[in-house]
C-alpha cells in the first residue's frame, strides 16, 4: 500500500456525525456498567499520567471502547482510534468520539478491506508511542511496512488470544521489535471477557441475526478454551443439547466431564444444527463437514478471524447464494440449504454489540492499567511478550469486587503462618 504523508491524513473518516447524539447516549449507558474503569479514569485525569503520549488504538469501536479512549485522554494522551475489525465498528459512537471528544477516529462498518488497511495506515501516521490492538494488526503492519515508526515506540498492549498467539510466535522468531503486553492473559480479561462475555454474547448475536429456539437444538462448538466453555455454559442454559469438537486431550476430557457430547467434527456435521467456531485456528469447518450437514444448519463464528469456517470452498459447493435476513445468507448445496451467519467474521460484534460493559470494565481497566505500566517504565523493558503484573490483576478483581458491593474474608495472622510454613498441622 502506498505510504501515506501525514499531511494528506484527514481529521477523521466516520460513517455519520449526525448519529453523535445517539452515541453519546449508549457510551454513558455502558459507562455506568464500567466502574473500576471510571475510578481509573478518576485518578488519570488528576495525574496527567499520560501527559502528551501518542497513543494508536486499533479496537473494536464499541460504546465500551469509547469509554477507555475517553480515560486515556482523560490522562492526556492523543489517542487515535481504527477498527480492529471491519464489521464490528458502532457508527454512532465512531461519530460521538469525534464530536464529543475530539478523537481522531478512522473506522465505518462494513468498509471494504482497502478502507480497513487505509484507515489503520492513518492511524499509524499519528506516529504513536504506544499502540494497542486486537488482533496485532498494527504490530504487525508497523513491522511489515512501517518500520520507521518502531525507534521511537515505547510498547504496545494487545487484547485477544489470537493475537498473543502471533506475538509469541514473533518473539520466538526473534521478529518482535518493542516489547508487548498480553492483555488478553490476564486472569480478569481471560476468566470474564472470554469466558461469560463471549458465552452470552455470541448467544445473542445468534439470537438476534435469526430469533432461532435454542431448546432442544443441537449446538455444536468448536474448541473448548476460554469462549468455548462460556458458550457451551451459556447454550446449555438456553436449554440447547451441546457438543463440543477438541483437538486437546485435556480439554476433550474436560468438557466430557463438564457434561458435554464430544466427537470429532466429521460426526458432529452429521447430527448438528447450530455450529459455532470458537478455535483461534482455520479451517476447522470445510468442504467435508458442509457436504455432511443437515439441511437447514446455521453456521457462525466467534473467533477473532473470519477463517474458522472454511468460507470458499462453500462458496465452491453453493449452486446459488442469497441474503434472506441482516446478518444470514443462504447458501444452497446439492444436500441442502446452509445458513452462514455474519460473513463467519465474530458474530457477536457483527451481529450485536459485542460483549456486556461489565465485562469490559475489567479488560480494558487492564488495557488502560497496562499503558500506564508501559509509559511508566519509559523503554526500560526488554523486547518481548509480557503478562499484566499480578498486583495489576489482583487490583482490578478487589476494585470490580467492591463495585458490587461484596465482601470476602480476610487470613488470619495464624492462617498466613500456617499457609507459608511447612511445620504447622501435619
Ligand atoms: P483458547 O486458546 O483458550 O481456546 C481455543 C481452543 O480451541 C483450544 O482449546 C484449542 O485446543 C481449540 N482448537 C484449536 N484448533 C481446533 C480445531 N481445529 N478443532 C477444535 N478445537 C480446536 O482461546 P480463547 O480465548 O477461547 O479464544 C478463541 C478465539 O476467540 C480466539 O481467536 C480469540 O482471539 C477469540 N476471542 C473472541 C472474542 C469475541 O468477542 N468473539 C473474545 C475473546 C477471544
Amino acid at each position: 500500500m502506498k505510504k501515506i504523508l501525514k499531511r494528506e491524513v484527514p481529521k477523521y473518516d466516520v460513517k455519520d456525525l449526525k448519529l453523535a447524539h445517539d452515541g453519546q447516549l449508549r457510551i454513558e449507558w455502558a459507562a455506568q456498567q464500567m466502574p473500576v474503569l471510571k475510578l481509573i479514569k478518576e485518578r488519570f485525569s488528576k495525574e496527567n499520567v499520560f501527559k502528551g503520549v501518542r497513543i494508536a488504538a486499533c479496537l473494536h469501536v464499541t460504546t465500551e471502547t469509547a469509554n477507555l479512549i475517553t480515560a486515556l485522554k482523560a490522562g492526556g494522551a492523543n489517542v487515535v482510534l481504527c477498527a480492529s475489525n471491519p464489521l464490528s465498528t458502532q457508527d454512532d459512537v465512531a461519530a460521538s468520539l469525534v464530536v464529543n471528544d475530539g478523537i481522531s477516529v478512522y473506522a465505518a462498518k462494513g468498509e471494504d478491506s482497502k478502507t480497513y488497511y487505509q484507515h489503520i495506515q492513518w492511524a499509524l501516521d499519528s506516529r504513536p508511542r504506544v499502540t494497542m490492538d486486537d488482533g496485532a494488526d498494527l504490530i504487525s503492519i508497523i513491522h511489515t511496512q512501517r518500520a520507521e515508526l518502531i525507534a521511537d515506540i515505547i510498547g504496545g498492549t494487545e487484547e485477544t488470544t489470537t493475537g498473543v498467539m502471533r506475538l509469541r510466535s514473533m518473539e520466538k522468531e526473534g521478529a518482535l521489535r518493542y516489547p508487548v503486553i498480553a492483555v488478553n492473559d490476564a486472569k480478569t480479561k481471560q476468566f470474564f471477557d472470554n469466558r461469560y462475555g463471549t458465552g452470552q454474547s455470541t448467544i445473542d448475536g445468534i439470537m438476534r441475526a435469526t430469533n432461532i429456539l435454542l431448546a432442544g437444538k443441537i449446538f455444536v462448538i468448536a474448541g473448548y478454551g476460554w469462549c468455548g466453555r462460556g458458550l457451551a455454559m451459556r447454550a446449555r442454559g438456553m436449554g440447547a443439547r451441546v457438543v463440543i469438537t477438541e483437538v486437546d486431550h485435556l480439554k476433550a476430557l474436560e468438557a466430557i466431564m463438564d457434561g458435554y457430547e464430544v466427537m470429532p467434527m466429521k460426526d458432529a456435521a452429521r447430527i448438528g444444527e447450530v455450529f459455532v467456531t470458537a478455535t483461534g485456528d482455520i479451517n476447522v469447518i470445510r468442504k467435508e463437514h458442509f457436504k455432511a450437514m443437515k439441511d437447514g444448519a446455521i453456521l457462525a463464528n466467534t473467533g477473532h478471524f473470519n477463517v474458522e469456517i472454511d468460507l470458499p470452498s462453500l462458496g465452491e459447493l453453493a449452486s446459488s447464494k442469497r441474503k434472506i435476513r441482516e446478518f444470514v445468507e443462504e447458501y444452497t448445496l446439492e444436500s441442502g440449504k446452509l445458513y452462514l451467519l455474519g460473513e463467519g467474521r465474530l458474530i457477536n460484534l457483527t451481529a450485536a454489540e459485542g460483549h456486556p460493559a461489565q465485562v469490559m470494565d475489567m479488560s480494558f481497566a487492564n488495557q488502560a492499567l497496562a499503558v500506564e505500566f508501559l509509559v511508566g517504565l519509559g523503554k526500560k523493558l526488554d523486547t518481548k511478550v509480557y503478562r499484566v503484573p499480578d498486583v495489576i490483576d489482583r487490583e482490578i478483581a478487589r476494585l470490580k469486587l467492591r463495585s458490587m458491593n461484596i465482601a470476602i474474608d480476610q487470613l488470619t495472622k495464624e492462617q498466613r503462618q500456617y499457609l507459608a510454613g511447612w511445620e504447622m498441622g501435619t
